[in-house]
């Protein structure tokens, strides 16, 4: 059985006072919680993070990585850092990174390799601009984005890899893709581990991002290959970031 987990993405979003105020609220109705719950937080904050939710079972992830482990890479951040700051996650390859800055699949498939060399998981995000989809090219732009990582790492290390399935047309939009749209993309993507490895296939985590919220996160994580979300919008208030975690 795969577990249902939810991460929270802040993106560019937080200040002291508000990681404070959000992380208490979170912590304080965790014990109804039985899915995995992880905060990604920018850079500056994962300390204060990493401190306060010591001894609780929420865990911190970070939104980027340098490929490079150290050196002369002015206002980078490596895994190892991440590391220490108590991080096990990092996401990779979101839409906003590949769209905005550049990041190429062959790219992706560089950071995925570094978190996982130190002993990150990595919450690997794929997904169709709304031109890929009303052209009928979701399926082959996701493949693309895949295989490009299991071409570099090998099938076996999705045994540490979380997959986030974005349209990317969802994203901060209001507009969710339905269940059924999500159900049959999540389903692709798991016949497409299974080509490689069927084992790898059953256990590897496959989440739904791209406005999903409090209303919707049940029927969508009902489905039976999507275990989970990840979340930005609805994420920065914890009543809304609790349902959806009780909603798994
Ligand atoms: P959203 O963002 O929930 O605000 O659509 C999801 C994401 O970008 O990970």
């Amino acid at each position: 059985m795969r577990k249902t987990i939810v991460a929270g993405n802040w993106k560019m979003n937080a200040s002291k006072e508000t990681v404070n105020s959000l992380i208490e609220g979170i912590l304080s109705g965790m014990n109804e919680v039985s899915s995995e719950v992880i905060v990604c937080a920018p850079f500056p904050y994962l300390s204060q993070v990493e401190s306060l939710i010591n001894n609780s079972k929420l865990m911190l992830g970070a939104q980027n990585l340098n490929i490079n482990p150290a050196g002369a890479f002015t206002g980078e951040v490596s895994a190892d850092m991440i590391k220490d700051f108590g991080a096990q996650h990092v996401i990779v390859g979101h839409s906003e990174r590949r769209s905005l800055y550049g990041e190429t699949n062959a790219i992706v498939a560089e950071k995925t390799k570094a978190a996982i060399g130190a002993g990150l998981t990595p919450l690997l995000c794929v997904g169709e601009s709304l031109e890929d989809r009303e052209s009928g090219k979701t399926e082959a732009i996701v493949e693309e984005q895949i295989n490009a990582v299991i071409d570099l790492i090998g099938i076996e290390a999705f045994d540490q890899v979380i997959i986030a399935y974005e349209p990317v047309w969802a994203i901060g939009t209001g507009l969710t893709a339905s269940p059924e749209q999500a159900q049959t993309v999540h389903l692709f993507i798991r016949n497409l581990l299974a080509n490689s490895s069927e084992k790898i296939a059953k256990r590897t985590p496959i989440l739904y991002g791209g406005s999903m919220n409090a209303a919707n996160a049940a029927d969508l994580i009902s489905c039976s290959d999507i275990d989970g979300g990840l979340i930005g919008g609805a994420a920065l208030k914890a009543e809304d970031f609790l349902q959806i975690c009780k909603a798994g």
